[in-house]
């Protein structure tokens, strides 16, 4: 997340590359998903900016090299370690996460913290079908969520600049919120390798960095957490990360995000604009202090 003269450069030429070339990523299967009253109606974002403006640091911290170096993911088999403070431990293969419940689109705003956004039509299921399945028990005060990695095909942490496995957490409340998504995949279609094969998380009300890709390991814990970039640039990065337009402590200014595919940057909105379903949230916490 350190932008680059680069970086800004390839912002611009995705907005207009989406708009000129025809979408080259094909993303699989369909899959059969009801719409969702939970989605926005704004227009989706072009599924090529989707999937060739990426953060995947493992397949490199260029915006484009997600796109071309995570065809080396292999997302199947692929099976997942729901352990800690539940009931009923589980290691659940990729049918059995498509069978938690009945899958889903979500269009939801996407909000990255270096200050672009998207909206992406997300094909998936709550989060908390899969947290009740394994029925948590009071010590779970936390989830925490670690993604793949294979120091043989992923680049390693030095040259990435933070540590791997990459790991984020929820409160146990943000987890059971009915928008926290586990995502299996957009437009309609399995999840591209460079978007976080097989399945990840979409949490819309925070920045971007908390929805981890391409999740092997969900382990419920007591205390909160450390996550990948809060332990990298604590004085930038909190564990809440809600998006916050009034508070500022990384180096972009967060008043302002410009949508991929736009020329005039837009205001941006408290929350993501979901305020009105998760400000109850954080009742009575200081957003300054909690960031
Ligand atoms: N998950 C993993 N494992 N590795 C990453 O580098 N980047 C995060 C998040 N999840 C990241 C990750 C960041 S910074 C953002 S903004 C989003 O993924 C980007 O998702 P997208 O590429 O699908 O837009």
């Amino acid at each position: 997340m350190y932008l680059n003269r680069r970086r800004f450069l390839a912002a611009g030429s995705v907005a207009l590359g989406a708009l000129t070339r025809l979408p080259a990523a094909t993303t699989g299967s369909k899959l059969n998903a009801v719409k969702s009253p939970l989605s926005t109606s704004e227009p989706p974002t072009p599924l090529d900016a989707i999937t060739h403006y990426n953060n995947f640091y493992e397949f490199g911290t260029d915006k484009e090299d997600p796109s071309k170096n995570a065809y080396k993911l292999r997302t199947s088999p692929w099976s997942v370690k729901v352990e800690g403070a539940v009931a009923k431990p589980r290691v659940l293969d990729l049918d059995a996460i498509f069978k938690i419940a009945p899958l889903e689109e979500r269009i939801y705003r996407h909000r990255c913290v270096e200050a672009w956004s998207m909206v992406i039509p997300w094909v998936g299921f709550p989060l908390n079908a899969l947290l009740k399945m394994v029925e948590p028990t009071s010590k779970a005060k936390y989830v925490t969520f670690e993604s793949y990695y294979d120091s043989k095909t992923m680049l390693g942490s030095f040259e990435a600049g933070i540590r791997f496995p990459y790991v984020e957490g929820l409160r146990m409340d943000e987890a059971m919120h009915p928008l926290a998504l586990l995502a299996v995949g957009l437009y309609g279609e399995n999840l591209p390798n460079q978007d976080g094969a097989p399945f990840r998380l979409v949490v819309p009300w925070k920045y971007g960095f908390k929805s981890i890709k391409s999740i092997v390991k969900i382990r419920f814990v007591e205390k909160e957490p450390p996550t990948t970039w809060s332990v990298q640039v604590p004085q930038w990065y909190g564990f809440y990360s809600n998006v916050n337009p009034d508070v500022n402590p990384v180096r972009w200014d967060q008043s302002k995000e410009r949508r991929i595919g736009e020329v005039f940057k837009r205001k941006s909105v408290i929350f993501n604009g979901y305020g009105d379903q998760v400000a109850g949230l954080y009742s009575g916490m200081d957003l300054r202090k909690y960031f």
